[in-house]
């Protein structure tokens, strides 16, 4: 026997019978981020790989560690997207967005690739929903944003555990908060993980994102950076806050909350759900990054959802699809059933058949199994009487339908059905 092919680690398949609810959760997060203004925009899955060093910053786990880097046959350095910020401000940048309006609210989904450590809902290849408002430096505009994620939840009926936020400063600030962090884990450094002493010397702030517990111990007792915020920074957060607290969103300000990510300046934070420990959706204010990428001094902000952390916890009942199914029992149905699919098929109308089963029961599972949300059924008796009966899958109701004027019938039925 030919060998079997395996599906590369940390890689995974979506199935025909998983896509209804992806594309279920995809349509809400998508009509949502559009009542907000934001407008889809598409960028490669391949940049080079500077892009990501100088965004993401060189040091980063996801850069060191986790990037997919190839050389193309010109020996140019190439990466896999592990994030869509980067190539969005990339975009904006070539394209000259930035000089056509001067906020632009941008959306983009897509597969993102991180060579991480596979278990339950980290993967290789994972999809993110992303956002990134552009040219809005006004606190309101993170207010925004924050509330049209928690929007989605509420769209969505999760549960929610905790929007959680902080501000990590503009850039003298996040330095000067950096330079008080050091000078305390200094004193402890004997007690941190291999990784955290690693990052005393690169990124000390990523030490208060450790989930090693002995740090966490120690990233417990760390000084907050709201005592050395400057006071543009503290207005900013306190108005961010008030924004939240007007639009009545749950949130908890956690004063150690820092991101994976250099480019962040100021307000940052992460959403998590009941059921999963892990955020479902995470960002923050990047002002700094479209100068640093060689574009307008303007600022921005944004936030990705991971999307098989947030399917997950989703519900869909999922219960039918917008189509037909056809179950005919005896020679002279057999024959009819084969006139009508066609038929039916010639007008738009999806149905489906398996032209091997010949007992109602056995055709009613096929039904249930392709989740139709109709079956037509046609036996003896019906053709006798130039009808058949459409059973609706979703309430059990029934009705006869005669076979003189059926197309109309059936675009009636599915046209009267929301998805
Ligand atoms: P991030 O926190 O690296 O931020 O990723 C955002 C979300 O992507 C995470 O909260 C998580 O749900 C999901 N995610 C990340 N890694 C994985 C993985 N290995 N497997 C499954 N899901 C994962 C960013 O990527 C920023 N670009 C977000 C942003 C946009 N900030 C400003 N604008």
């Amino acid at each position: 026997m030919a060998e079997r092919h395996k599906k590369v680690r940390g890689m995974h398949d979506i199935l025909p019978e998983e896509i209804s609810k992806w594309q279920f959760v995809e349509n809400i997060i998508t009509e949502t981020v559009k009542h907000y203004g934001y407008k889809e925009i598409r960028t490669p899955l391949v940049e080079f790989r500077s892009l990501f060093e100088r965004s993401i910053g060189a040091e980063t786990d996801i850069i060191s560690k986790e990037i997919y880097a190839f050389q193309d046959r010109k020996g140019r350095d190439i990466a896999l997207r592990p994030e869509g910020t980067a190539s969005v401000v990339r975009a904006f940048i070539d394209s000259g967005i930035s000089s056509s309006r001067k906020i632009s609210r941008l959306f983009y989904y897509g597969p993102m690739f991180r060579y991480d450590r596979p278990q339950k809902g980290r993967y290789r290849q994972f999809y993110q929903f992303g956002v990134e408002l552009i040219g809005g430096s006004h606190p309101f505009f993170d207010g925004e944003v924050v509330v049209m994620l928690n929007a989605i939840t509420e769209r969505l009926n999760l549960k929610k555990s905790s929007i959680l936020v902080n501000t990590l400063g503009c850039s003298k600030c996040k330095e000067r908060y950096s330079a008080l962090i050091k000078d305390y884990f200094s004193t402890k450094d004997t007690f941190l993980c291999n990784d955290c002493g690693r990052r005393m010397q690169t990124s000390t702030l990523r030490i208060l994102d450790c989930k090693n517990p002995a740090c966490k111990k120690i990233i417990s007792e760390a000084p907050v950076i709201n005592k050395i915020l400057c006071g543009e920074c503290q207005d900013h957060f306190k108005k961010f806050e008030e924004y939240l607290q007007i639009n009545n969103v749950p949130y908890k300000v956690d004063p150690h909350l820092v991101r994976g990510l250099d480019y962040y300046t100021k307000t940052v934070f992460e959403l998590y759900l009941q059921g999963d420990e892990n955020a479902i959706a995470a960002g923050g204010r990047y002002d700094n990054l479209i100068h640093q990428l060689g574009g307008p001094n303007i600022p921005a902000i944004g936030f990705a959802v991971g999307m098989e952390r947030l399917i997950s916890l989703s519900k869909y009942e999922g219960l039918t699809e917008k189509i037909f199914y056809l179950s005919c029992m005896g020679k002279s149905a057999e024959l009819k059933g084969i006139t009508l699919i066609n038929e039916l098929r010639r007008e738009g109308i999806p149905i489906e058949t398996d032209y091997e089963e010949n007992t109602l029961r056995s055709h009613l599972k096929t039904a249930n199994r392709l989740k139709a949300r109709w079956c037509i059924i046609i036996g003896e008796d019906e053709i006798k009487k130039n009808e058949f009966i459409v059973k609706d899958m979703f309430s059990g109701e029934q009705m006869n339908i005669s076979f003189d004027n059926y197309i109309n019938r059936i675009k009636e039925l599915l046209n009267a059905e929301k998805p």
